[in-house]
């Protein structure tokens, strides 16, 4: 199975902090109206069944819930899902929230998606390559893949890893592995390989003021990738 448990019980640890807009995912909720902006951009959200891997505590699927689109939010975390399950109900969205990997996931589930998000994953898993394999497995033709995640270089073993975790502690200590950090390039090459054609790059600039983001040129750092498999 796809799944490092010690990410798990990292996640696990930090689960009760997903919906507090001041703790430890205070970054992803700033990020996720521009996250919303770069998905609406490039597919028709409304009535889109749409798979969020590695959901979280459900930030980025509660608005794409309420924007009209059938959400199935996917993560290994049990804390996490509980949590996500719990936020909604609070909210009134239906998600259908289920704790499993991806690789236990497709063997009950059809390819049924319009738009498959997998935000912040790549970096967890222990196999970057068979997590993309697999989420080939569970894509149609003309699903859309979204993905974001780190690139891997000096400036980003500066800022992403020292800096935020180290310096700022805007993120927890231990949040990222360094080797785990991965090139557009690469991503590139292996949904090639796999079927998938690569539309975008775009790089996420930060504000060091108020840690809002924005879209750039630049993908140093943070960046998106969407993809449709052909
Ligand atoms: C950094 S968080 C990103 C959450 C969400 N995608 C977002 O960006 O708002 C990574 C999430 O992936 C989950 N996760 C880590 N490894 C996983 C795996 N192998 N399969 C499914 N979920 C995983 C963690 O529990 C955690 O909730």
């Amino acid at each position: 199975m796809n799944v490092d448990q010690l990410e798990i019980d990292n996640f696990d640890k930090y689960a009760h902090e997903w919906w507090n807009k001041r703790g430890p995912y205070k970054l992803i909720h700033n990020l996720t109206p521009l996250r919303i902006e770069y998905i609406k951009s490039r597919m028709e959200i409304k009535n889109a069944n749409i798979l969020d891997v590695g959901c979280g505590g459900g930030l980025l699927a509660e608005e794409l819930s309420k924007l009209g689109a059938n959400v199935t939010g996917l993560d290994a975390s049990k804390k996490t899902i509980s949590v996500a399950k719990k936020h909604a109900l609070e909210s009134g969205l239906k998600i259908n929230y289920v704790c499993s990997s991806l690789d236990d996931f497709i063997k009950k589930n059809k390819k049924n998606f319009n738009g498959i998000i997998c935000f912040e994953l790549i970096e967890h898993v222990p196999n970057q390559k068979q997590l993309l394999e697999t989420i080939k497995k569970i894509s149609k033709k003309s699903t859309k893949l979204f993905l974001s995640t780190i690139n891997r270089n000096i400036y980003s073993f500066i800022f992403a890893k020292l800096i935020a975790e180290y310096f700022l502690k805007i993120i927890p200590q231990g949040t990222h592995q360094y080797d785990k950090f991965i090139k557009p390039s690469e991503i590139n090459k292996m949904l090639n390989d796999l079927g998938f054609e690569t539309e975008d790059i775009t790089g996420v600039k930060i504000n060091p003021l108020n840690y809002n983001f924005s879209f750039s040129s630049i993908t140093k750092i943070n960046y998106f990738m969407s993809a449709t498999k052909t």
